[in-house]
């Protein structure tokens, strides 16, 4: 089974082709990131204008790639939300365009759900796992007991985790995104040189909040650049204690999601802890959550960081494990802004 997949859910227009065994066949992937960078974040209204120019392009890259013709596709795939609306609708249409051209089954898919699902696309991980899903938009923490079945144990009550390292990555003077600059920038600073705050570390629920960490580095970032901008030392110093304060919290959490699902009767064994999304790409992340998995005796598993990130991939990898289990969505199926994944199985019916 070969299966066709579209994201254009934030500032990345991506195609990916992948078969039933995990093989990725091909791929187009076109950022946007040249284009949103002067305005320092992702500008809606130029995102879906972008995704309309570049999404043909990216089909034809992805089949180029893998020597298959259009007919060679069994199902296409289209992320539907959430995401920014007007990108969201660029791949809906064109994703059910090309199903109904080609005559073959259309899986609408949920973005974070292609986020939860992509290590099976590597290796063979078993239901349920607990995934830590941090993105720029997002930052969550779910069970996933198969697919469409989604038990979200807590999420942020304000920025999502990259979001934070994105603003975090500005304040300082580098250039978006963020995150991946911070960690560059991080490498050679002190990550205990300045004392941020940890919010909600050791609270009893499982969810984030990075909004007081984003204000204590502005007022940081405001005090020493009072006389002059800051010298490459300091700025290495205060990257290095940002990206730790945000592991620090984050490696609480999941500690805490690891807790809750233990001491509750009705949750199964964990077979697996799981990081996704692009956050999930960061170095001093995965080691602190590689070290919490083993003190659990649970394997961490996460994917190479082209697979974190927004990818074609992901989403043709989603739509595979719905179309091998006989879910398809009709051509009207909606883009949505917001679609929480708790929602999944009551809509599906599975
Ligand atoms: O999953 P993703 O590509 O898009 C969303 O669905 O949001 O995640 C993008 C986020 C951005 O905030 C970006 O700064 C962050 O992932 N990111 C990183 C790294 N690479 C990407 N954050 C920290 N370290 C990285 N190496
Ligand atoms: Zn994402």
């Amino acid at each position: 089974m070969i299966v066709l997949g579209i994201e254009t859910s934030c500032d990345e227009t991506a195609v990916g082709l992948v078969d039933d065994t995990g093989r990725v066949l091909g791929q187009g992937l076109w950022s946007q990131i040249a284009a949103h960078r002067p305005y320092g974040g992702v500008v809606p209204e130029i995102a879906a204008r972008a995704h309309g120019d570049h999404i043909g392009a990216c089909l034809d890259e992805a089949f180029r790639e893998s020597g298959l013709d259009r007919g060679d596709v069994d199902g296409v795939a289209a992320t539907c939300g959430p995401g920014l609306i007007g990108g969201v609708m660029v791949g809906a249409v064109m994703g059910k365009a090309l199903a109904a051209g080609l005559g073959v089954p259309f899986v609408a898919v949920n973005h974070l759900e292609a986020h939860a699902l992509t290590v099976r696309l590597l290796e063979a991980v078993t239901f349920p796992y607990l995934v830590l899903l941090v993105s720029g938009g997002h930052c969550q923490l779910l069970i996933v007991r198969g697919v469409g079945h989604y038990r979200l144990l807590g999420t942020t009550l304000d920025d999502a985790a990259g979001e934070c390292l994105d603003k975090g990555a500005a304040m300082l003077g580098l250039p978006y995104p963020g995150g991946p600059a911070l960690e560059q920038a991080a490498k050679g600073g002190n990550p205990h040189a300045f004392d941020l705050p940890r919010p909600l570390k050791g609270r009893s629920d499982c969810a984030f909040s990075f909004s007081g960490l984003k204000t204590a580095l502005r007022q940081r970032v405001e005090a020493l650049t009072v006389h002059g901008p800051l010298s490459n030392a300091v700025l290495a110093d205060l990257a290095a204690s940002l990206q730790e304060a945000v592991a620090d919290v984050v490696a609480d959490r999941v500690a805490q999601a690891l807790r809750m699902v233990r001491d509750d009767p009705n949750e199964s064994s964990l077979t697996a802890l799981v990081a996704a999304g692009g956050v999930a790409s960061n170095a001093t992340l995965r080691a602190r959550l590689a070290a919490l998995a083993s003190t659990w005796g649970l394997p961490f598993k996460t994917s190479p960081p082209a697979l974190c990130t927004d990818n074609g991939i992901m989403v043709a990898w989603a739509g595979l494990e719905r179309l091998r289990l006989g879910l398809t969505s009709p051509l009207s199926t909606p883009a949505r802004p917001r679609w929480p994944l708790e929602s999944l199985a009551v809509e599906s019916g599975n």
